[in-house]
């Protein structure tokens, strides 16, 4: 079943089916004046933190609602329906809908009963408010009369869970007035009368507003029970029904912001009107509401600004290759999916309601991999905040507070840390992404330089980009189990592996052993001739181990447990083979080729299925050690045998660097969202974002994807594509060339800016290769090898390679 479709040229998602199979949803704004919003406007808006800057109320669980809502009465007949087509939900035999999810902005296009309208929903750019502007048209031959209504619920605490949970309180704090053309809502209202620089309990009065441009507002509701009436849901509230929101107040229990406008049309008139909502005290509210006198001319310039920023940000790479659904995903909705976790980790969505106070280590270094080939610049800043992020004894916070104050932080070592975040110890894994992404970095932008650069310790002190990696290697050092591999601490990347100190992570050593490669590269670089022979016998030392420790035939294992039993070895009754330890073997260059090629045609004929592989196989149930926390989950969910999305990267990855382009493409086109726009019922998912996991065999629901928009998925499968499918890996002094496609296509076209130069790249496969190389040729001169050195560069470049 099909619920929309891609337009490629605006750059949209559009639902013309609206009763998808759950809120499809999309991101307005930035971390100052956030707003998520779904095909039937439901969702929640919030100031700086989804936690604790709660604005709209949203109730999860339920779905959907409520939402930002815009009701459409007809004034001559009494009939009324909803801009989106909920919450009213009329019969989609006569309402006709499309909901168009572009960059940065959500419109709601509907036709019912002779009337067309569009409301377009955004947070202009730099801006912390948000618009809800709607233009509606008469496409019947008579005049006609509406009221239209816009319905935003108030929080009545700033905090979501005071909000929802601490009623005896909450509901006696709120209030609403109505000033000129806005509904005004004050929180603590009653504190108004102290002094300035006054404070009770540290608090304050906040003030929000729901304001109307574009035409007179006709009557007001600042209660929810007033608007909806007893009894009533939010398909048929009162205020709407009566064509009369009755100019109510709200003193205690529930406020709103309601505002009906009455707009008489002539056939085929139009008029827009624009309902603006936003935490600001009343001048700044009025300014803004007036600076939307002339409403159409104002939303249309905001928009095209809006698009073209998210434009710009994608134009660093963009491809055309046979295949629409990988140029759909590379060429927008995965980076913009990367955007999104770059910019809100995973503080909010309809699944994570922001109370997770602080970014994720893993996550966040993670993330910032996903945009590195679009915005190398945006992404060094958030490198820098995660090395300040990275305690001095090298390893990573694992959570890291939005009040970071490099330098000056407590850690897991400290009682208050455990306290606050609830993060007991250091977890194995953390720090050990930094080598990737810093290299990937460096690699990208040529600045080696940043090596030097001095950043602070999260608790004392500070250090280069390169001492700080050197401490990362240190930690790992420190942290060894009884048989001298990285111990797996309190997790490593599988939050339900606790392994502890005594028990030791395969993934780890692998990563380890990768970081150890990259870090030769900057040591080479910085010629640290006495680090790099220690580098290499580290390596060599733990290359041995891990080979004898961990392959078994024909896989390698997990890891040992603190009773020092090996997991995941092929004698096991259950999780007798992983996922992660296969492709990182490859990734991390330690599987030699006969051990590369048993251990991923292992994952492909045991743990593949139809929409990607299982993280490990058989689920645990009866036999799980005391760490093996995954089997608190439902067979074939999440760690539990689930199909991991962000793992589908590394598969991709990994097959695409042994140059198997069919298989890389294969688990691509699996896990891809927009290549199963057709099966949104057993998916779920957008069909234009990632989710954390897709449900496996185990499970009675094969195939349905959980946990959308923020994952580590969109960063992990957009490396996998970019360095992995289309083979572009940079490295300090050029770019490297080693496509690994399907067979069957004839050529694939890349523009890419590297380091400041366009490169317009032709690669063509005449003999159908998946991967290889016979010939490159940079502006008219035939090059030996699949490189380009970045001094032959021009300005614009006319690359062909032919594989
Ligand atoms: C979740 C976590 C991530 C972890 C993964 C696997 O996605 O956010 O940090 O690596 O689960 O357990």
């Amino acid at each position: 079943m099909k619920y929309g479709y891609f337009d490629d040229v605006n750059r949209e998602y559009v639902i013309d089916r609206p009763d998808t199979p759950t809120p499809w949803v999309n991101y307005l704004g930035s971390p100052e004046y956030g707003a998520i919003i779904s095909n039937n406007a439901g969702g929640y808006s919030f100031a700086k933190s989804g936690a604790n800057g709660r604005i709209l109320r949203y109730v999860f669980n339920n779905f959907d609602q409520p939402g930002r809502y815009i009701y459409l009465r007809d004034d001559d007949n009494q009939d009324f329906w909803s801009a989106s087509w909920q919450p009213v939900g009329k019969d989609l035999k006569d309402y006709i809908s499309k909901c168009h999810h572009g960059l940065g902005y959500t419109k709601m296009v509907a036709d019912y009963a002779g009337i067309h309208s569009e409301a377009t929903y955004y947070v202009p750019k730099g801006k912390s408010y948000e618009v809800w502007a709607i233009e509606v048209t008469n496409t019947s031959d008579k005049e006609r009369h509406l009221t239209l209504t816009g319905y935003a619920e108030f929080t009545n605490h700033s905090n979501y869970e005071q909000d929802q949970v601490n009623l005896q309180y909450s509901l006696f704090i709120s209030r609403t007035a109505f000033q000129e053309n806005r509904i005004v809502q004050q929180i603590h209202g009653n504190l108004n009368a102290l002094e300035e620089d006054e404070q009770v309990d540290e608090k304050n009065v906040t003030e929000r507003f729901f304001g109307l441009a574009g035409n007179p507002v006709s009557s007001f509701c600042g209660d929810k029970k007033a608007f909806l009436g007893r009894y009533n849901g939010y398909d048929k509230p009162l205020g709407v029904t009566s064509g009369d929101l009755g100019d109510t107040n709200n003193y205690n229990e529930n406020p709103c912001g309601a505002l009906a406008s009455k707009v008489t049309l002539a056939p085929n008139e139009s008029k827009t009107l624009v309902f603006l909502l936003g935490e600001k005290y009343s001048n700044e509210a009025q300014a803004i509401v007036d600076s939307y006198k002339d409403a159409k001319t104002t939303v249309q310039a905001e928009v095209d600004e809006l698009r073209a920023e998210w434009g710009g940000r994608l134009e660093s790479l963009q491809v055309k290759t046979p295949s629409p659904v990988f140029d759909t995903m590379i060429n927008t909705w995965n980076a913009y999916n990367c955007y999104m976790t770059f910019i809100w980790s995973r503080a909010a969505s309809l699944i994570y309601c922001g109370l997770r106070n602080g970014y994720g280590y893993r996550d966040t270094v993670q993330d910032i991999q996903g945009i590195i080939h679009l915005a190398p610049e945006m992404a060094v800043d958030k490198i820098r905040f995660m090395l300040s992020a990275q305690v001095d004894n090298g390893g990573g916070l694992p959570l890291v507070k939005f009040t970071h104050n490099p330098g000056h932080v407590d850690t897991p070592d400290d009682a208050s840390y455990v306290q606050e975040t609830g993060h007991p110890a250091y977890r194995a894994d953390d720090a050990l992404w930094l080598f990737p992404t810093v290299y990937k970095y460096i690699a990208e932008t040529g600045n080696t330089a940043f090596l030097d650069e001095v950043i602070p310790y999260a608790n004392k002190g500070e250090a280069t980009v390169y001492d700080h990696l050197k401490a990362a290697i240190q930690f790992s050092m420190d942290n060894l189990g009884p048989h001298g591999m990285p111990a797996g601490l309190h997790a490593d990347w599988n939050d339900c592996l606790r392994l502890g100190a005594q028990g030791e992570s395969s993934f780890v050593a692998l990563q380890y052993y990768y970081a150890l490669s990259i870090l030769k590269i900057f040591a080479k670089q910085k010629a640290d001739t006495e680090y790099m022979t220690f580098l290499d016998s580290e390596q060599e030392s733990m290359g041995e181990k891990i080979q004898e420790l961990c392959w078994d035939d024909d896989r390698f294992v997990r890891g040992y447990t603190e009773a020092g039993e090996r997991i995941g070895e092929a004698c096991a009754p259950e999780a007798n083979m992983w996922l992660n330890p296969q492709s990182w073997a490859v990734i991390s260059g330690l599987a030699d080729d006969r051990q590369a090629e048993l251990a991923m045609d292992n994952v492909f004929n045991r743990l593949n299925t139809s929409y990607g592989a299982i993280l490990m196989d058989p689920p645990y149930h009866k036999h799980a050690f005391d760490g093996a926390l995954a089997v608190i989950y439902n067979q074939g969910n999440k760690e539990n045998a689930g199909i991991f999305s962000q793992s589908q990267g590394w598969l991709i990855l990994a097959e695409a660097l042994r140059g198997k382009g069919e298989r890389a493409f294969t688990y691509f086109m699996e896990n891809a969202p927009a290549a199963q726009n057709d099966q949104a019922d057993i998916r779920q998912l957008e069909p234009y974002c990632y989710g954390q996991f897709t449900e496996g065999p185990a499970s009675p629901n094969h195939g349905h994807s959980h946990v959308h928009w923020l994952t580590g998925t969109a960063s992990t499968v957009m490396v996998g594509c970019v360095e992995g499918i289309l083979g572009l890996r940079p490295d300090l002094d050029g770019l490297k060339l080693a496509p690994a496609i399907p067979k069957d296509w004839d050529s694939f076209k890349m523009d890419k800016n590297f380091r400041g130069k366009e490169l317009h790249i032709t690669v063509e496969n005449p003999n159908h290769k998946e991967s290889g190389f016979s010939k490159l040729i940079l502006n008219g001169q035939e090059l030996p090898e699949a490189y380009l050195p970045e001094d032959l560069l021009l300005d614009q470049n006319e690359i062909t390679l032919v594989l």
